[in-house]
């Protein structure tokens, strides 16, 4: 029996279980047979959630691009490693083999010791999905440095305050990028984000769009040079098993984004293992992941997790609508891909175009469907196992968070028997639980509460950059001993879970994770606005999609309301970025709040819903009159 490759279900539930019954002896077994270390651990897991500290492997030392990199080139130096492909189709794609990518992960982490960056330094990487984001994330790695990926359709503002939030020296960008049949000056965005940034020193430029930008001198550098004159070997920074390996910001309910800390050994370990098992990957499969690695999917999933497994990884630069809709299916024809893995959002966006788009291309190379983000909907998941899977690729619904750094809840294909929006069972070595609003555990099976986490796993968050209380307050503080994941779940008659959506007042539109705070913020900003309420209703591509309740201050009462609405939406553009634009805007003249002046969201909820039906008792509110008004004229 293989506890690393699992084949069928009565081995998941013989692996389960040992995993549960003595996570140690599991976890050391997977961790000495499948990677390779410098120095063996100490002691396999210390924790304690109330401080909370969490610590996997420590006294072991390694660097996870020997694992991902160094290992492979003997048995599989010809191998690509990276398969790139373009915006344009008809741009070549790139193969780079796992050769190649060990050397321009050595010129990169050399190019970014020259510029003084070391061991524990933070290296902010703004790119488009070009192959030198996968090389700097490496590269980073390589020497110890931290990388804290931002998304690269964040604007200006989110730029900066996720640069200044963990100090980054050092900032890596392009020209521009390509999206569909548009350009973006990332670089533009870039000078506009350092003016509130005095910490970095240097920002280093790869060429992308042949845009011409202003380089600020003494500050930018082009990068090519640069990495051209570069040594093409590199020694790898000898890290602890707990060093921060990367930062990647996320929304939290309140207040500013989170900068979740992963470290070197747990987060190389969960990420190899679950990629290995939920792909059910083999040798010669070309695997591909649709999400960017401004995302923790790309961060878990297109780089540490396949390339530790030595496989075939997609880098796709491109949107699924450009040309047109067929794209997806065009790449999956042309580059024979076995498992393909993107969003429920996608899905619903593809599955409003005509058939055709499908139809003209051979999918028959696909073996494992994926889906993460948001809960899949049970129109999406046959339109996606009919047409796309053709019934015969299992789907994999892939429950987990950045938090978490991995899969935790998912079918494994050809293992697992699946359910449509179910994402079924707990991932090995996961152990969830469904918690009361008194904080007790719900055993037994067809009952839902909100998810928790009873015991660690290797790739979880350790912390929250620079505050550590605000990570015990949001994850260990709702349950005691216990890891709340901000989601609600039902456990079915067989334990299968489905994920039924945040229980806090962060929304997943198209999958992207964002909180009510900041964008209220951002449109309070507004002079003419005096308060705001940004509440989730049901979309049917983004899942969800914003409704926002504005208050006017009295000067703003004279105002064209629809040159209001685009001010907004302008607003949070600039300081958020587009995937946080209200899809509508009603002006009312108060919110609904208690007598203790917090917003009753719920209510909300329920008119942007179309379900203001039975609104339960509204008379203990501070106003229970704003409410009918708001009802009678909800969009
Ligand atoms: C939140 C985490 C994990 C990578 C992408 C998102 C929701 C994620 C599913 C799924 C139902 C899901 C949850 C979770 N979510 N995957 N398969 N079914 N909901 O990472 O931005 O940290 O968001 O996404 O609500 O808490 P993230």
């Amino acid at each position: 029996m293989s506890n690393y490759h699992i084949k069928h279900l009565e081995e998941y539930y013989q692996v389960y279980r040992k995993s549960v019954r003595d996570p140690e002896a599991f976890w050391e077994e997977i961790a000495e047979e499948h990677f390779v270390w410098r120095k063996k651990w100490d002691k396999v897991l210390s924790w304690d959630f109330k401080k909370p500290e969490v610590k996997w492997f420590e006294g072991a030392r390694l660097n996870i691009t020997e694992n991902c990199l160094d290992r492979h080139l003997p048995t599989r130096g010809t191998k690509t490693a990276i398969l790139f492909e373009p915006n344009d189709p008809s741009e070549e794609a790139q193969h780079i083999t796992y050769r190649q990518l060990h050397e321009k992960v050595c010129r990169m982490a050399n190019v970014l010791k020259d510029q003084g960056i070391g061991k524990g330094d933070r290296v902010c990487v703004y790119l488009p999905m070009i192959p030198e984001l996968a090389i700097t994330v490496l590269a980073c790695a390589r020497i110890g440095a931290i990388h804290s990926v931002v998304f690269a359709g964040f604007s200006s503002n989110a730029l900066s305050t996720r640069i200044n939030d963990s100090d980054c020296k050092l900032v890596v960008t392009s020209d521009g990028s390509y999206r569909g049949s548009k350009t973006i000056d990332l670089k533009g965005i870039v000078d506009s984000a350092l003016k509130d940034c005095p910490g970095v020193k240097t920002v280093l430029v790869a060429k992308r769009i042949g845009s011409e930008v202003s380089m600020k001198s003494g500050r930018d550098l082009w990068l090519e040079p640069l990495v051209e004159d570069a040594y093409a070997d590199c020694n790898a920074e000898l890290m602890e098993a707990e060093d921060p390996l990367f930062i990647l910001y996320t929304s939290g309910s309140t207040g500013k984004p989170k900068g979740m800390v992963h470290s070197c050994a747990g987060y190389m370990v969960y990420s190899a293992y679950t990629f290995k098992n939920i792909f059910q990957y083999k040798e010669d499969d070309i695997y591909w992941c649709t999400a960017d690695i401004g995302w923790i999917t790309g961060h878990s999933y297109i780089v540490y997790g396949p390339l530790a497994n030595g496989a075939t990884t997609v880098m796709f630069e491109g949107v699924p609508s450009y040309p047109d809709f067929g794209r997806f299916w065009e790449v999956v024809q042309k580059h024979k891909i076995n498992q393909f893995y993107t969003a429920p959002t996608a899905i619903r966006a593809l599955a409003k175009e005509s058939l055709d788009f499908v139809e003209k291309y051979d999918l028959s190379s696909l073996k494992v469907l994926g889906s993460v983000g948001e809960p899949i909907n049970e129109e999406a998941w046959h339109w996606y196992n009919n047409n796309i899977g053709k019934g015969k690729s299992p789907i994999v619904d892939t429950w987990w968070q950045t938090e978490t750094g991995g899969i935790m809840i998912s079918p494994i294909p050809y293992v697992t028997p699946t359910t449509p929006t179910y994402a079924t069972l707990p991932f090995i070595g996961i152990q969830p639980a469904l918690m009361d609003e008194e904080g007790k555990e719900i055993k037994g099976n067809q009952v839902d509460g909100r998810l928790c986490i009873k015991f660690p796993w290797p790739s979880m968050a350790r912390t929250i950059w620079g505050d550590h209380d605000r990570y015990r307050d949001t994850y260990f503080s709702a349950y005691e001993n216990k890891y709340f994941t901000g989601d609600g779940a039902l456990r079915d008659a067989v334990g299968y879970y489905r994920i039924t959506g945040r229980v806090d007042d962060v929304i997943i539109v198209s999958g992207h994770n964002l909180g009510t705070a900041p964008i209220e913020d951002s449109i309070n900003e507004h002079p003419a606005v005096a308060e705001s309420a940004i509440v989730g209703f049901p979309h049917d591509v983004k899942g969800n999609a914003l409704y926002g309740f504005i208050i006017l201050k009295e000067t703003g009462e004279s105002r064209d309301r629809d040159n209001l609405r685009k001010e907004v939406n302008q607003q949070i553009t600039e300081q958020i970025g587009p995937i946080a634009k209200l899809d509508k805007i009603q002006f009312v003249p108060g919110l609904p709040k208690t007598r203790s002046g917090k917003i009753m969201r719920r209510i909300l909820r329920k008119i942007a819903g179309k379900d203001a039906e039975n609104l339960g008792d509204i008379s203990t509110l501070l106003n229970p009159e704003v409410v009918k008004e708001i009802k009678d004229n909800a969009l």
